[in-house]
């Protein structure tokens, strides 16, 4: 029987190492490993994301765009492939269609040809401009439903919502299961019903932290699904991902292989040979957490609320913590817990615990959540909580647009206060003001600092700008 040969994302650089070590993974510790990553046949690489971006300018002090351009140096073979918030990009609110647009260009020019896009709550009216901007670009502009369960979410809801996606352009469909919730029964259904349904291609990513993600990987593999998402095994398993090598001895034996098993253990020990220096971001969680299918808190928001409760010297509340967010989410007309609404709810079950009494307190976030301000609410909301947030609502919007030209003549006015180089020239630096403005100032400031540093030599800083 011939052996239909499987296409594979590899997510270490992206998902993997943001599931794991909280997107910490500095560039100098994938570069080793990318020229043998881009030899292994992948049908893509993820390589950038929000917390990506993020991270880059908070954290690591790296420009996330000159990333960028070091991967599309190194994979040749290998499309590269990026997670796109809709209508929020890689930040955490929702930009004016001409800054979407100017980050797809830049983002298009600088090497990424599969664009995930994806709406928190499966809004298709918050994706539809990011795919029309990335076909303008020739890209692949992938839509994307955020998986979930809840008495709105049947496969009737499914199939309907992959069906506006396909409608409204997007070139293929990624089933995205943060929290790993989908059975692998469900999974074959559902993929089986899509390919009858849809005519673009439909890509799988799922999460291990329940413990479903292989068998579930595999029936959708049986059923036909175009593209499956793995991470190479020493960045495998826990809240990320099935592992690549694991994935492939599913399909093949020892010798009818095309995939070249020494290759990957080569990758695989690279990877794991610099994970114990991010051991201070690990989580917690040892094996699988089959709590996650009641609760349904998603791998990388558990390690999150796990860090902040422990900062507060409260880690003994974190299984109260957990009980409380499927009520809010009920509460909220059952969204889908993913980026920024997993924050949201995060951080209000937080409140609550914290106050000990239930919406004592409502984050800002919170209120605009339930008024429908980030998307259309999947289900019902609760009647109380409505009321309570009507009381709470400002009394007019003051959310602020600002134009592009704006915001380039204050990056300007900063750069000439500080002595910078006028970096607002630049579009790819602009757009790091725009999305990031408070840590693309320090980013821009340290950097200068350092090119200081260098000229004068290093003893005086020594010390202080080693992290
Ligand atoms: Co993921």
């Amino acid at each position: 029987m011939k052996i239909k040969k499987p296409n594979i994302t590899e997510l270490v650089l992206r998902d993997g190492q943001q599931s794991l070590i909280a997107t910490r993974m500095k560039i100098e510790d994938m570069i080793p490993a990318l020229s043998n990553l881009d030899k292994v046949g992948y049908s893509s690489m993820e390589v950038w994301g929000g917390a990506t971006y993020d991270v880059c300018l908070r954290y690591l002090n790296e420009n996330p765009w000159t990333r960028l351009k070091t991967f599309k140096k190194y994979f040749k073979n290998t499309k590269l492939q990026m997670l796109l918030r809709g209508k929020n990009l890689v930040g955490y609110k929702s930009y004016d269609d001409s800054i979407l647009s100017l980050f797809i260009k830049n983002a298009a020019k600088e090497g990424i040809h599969i664009f995930r896009i994806f709406d928190a709550l499966n809004d298709i009216s918050h994706i539809k401009s990011s795919i029309e901007f990335v076909n303008r670009e020739g890209q692949n502009s992938q839509g994307t439903i955020c998986y979930t369960t809840s008495p709105v979410h049947n496969e009737k809801y499914w199939l309907k919502k992959a069906k506006d996606i396909e409608d409204i352009g997007a070139k293929s469909l990624a089933i995205k299961d943060m929290a790993g919730l989908l059975r692998p029964n469900t999974c074959y259904e559902l993929v089986t019903k899509l390919k009858k349904n849809l005519k673009i291609p439909i890509f799988l990513h799922t999460h291990s932290t329940t413990g479903l993600s292989d068998a579930t990987n595999l029936k959708a593999y049986e059923a036909g699904v175009d593209n499956i998402d793995t991470s190479i095994s020493s960045f495998s398993n826990l809240y990320a991902h099935t592992a690549t090598e694991s994935f492939i001895s599913m399909i093949y034996g020892d010798n009818d292989n095309p995939y070249d098993m020494k290759l990957l253990t080569k990758i695989s020990d690279h990877f794991n040979s610099i994970r114990p220096k991010y051991n201070q971001y690990e989580g917690s969680m040892r094996g699988v957490d089959i709590n996650m299918l009641l609760k349904q808190v998603p791998g990388g928001m558990l390690s999150n609320l796990e860090k902040q409760l422990t900062d507060l010297g409260k880690q003994h509340r974190l299984s109260q913590l957990i009980d409380e967010i499927p009520k809010i989410r009920k509460d909220v007309g059952y969204v889908p817990l993913v980026t920024p609404s997993s924050q949201i709810v995060g951080s209000q079950a937080l409140m609550n615990i914290i106050d000990g009494a239930r919406y004592k307190t409502l984050t800002k976030e919170f209120i605009d959540l339930v008024n429908g301000k980030y998307g259309k609410i999947p289900g019902e909301v609760c009647p109380k909580l409505l009321k309570k947030v009507e009381k709470n609502s400002p009394d007019s919007d003051v959310s602020e647009t600002k134009s592009i030209l704006e915001y380039k003549s204050e990056f300007s006015k900063f750069c000439s206060e500080n002595n910078l180089k006028d970096y607002s020239k630049k579009e790819t630096d602009l757009l790091n003001y725009i999305l990031f403005t408070n840590e693309a100032k320090q980013f821009y400031l340290t950097l200068h600092k350092s090119k200081i540093d260098q000229v004068i030599g290093l003893q005086e800083g020594f010390g202080l700008y080693i992290e």
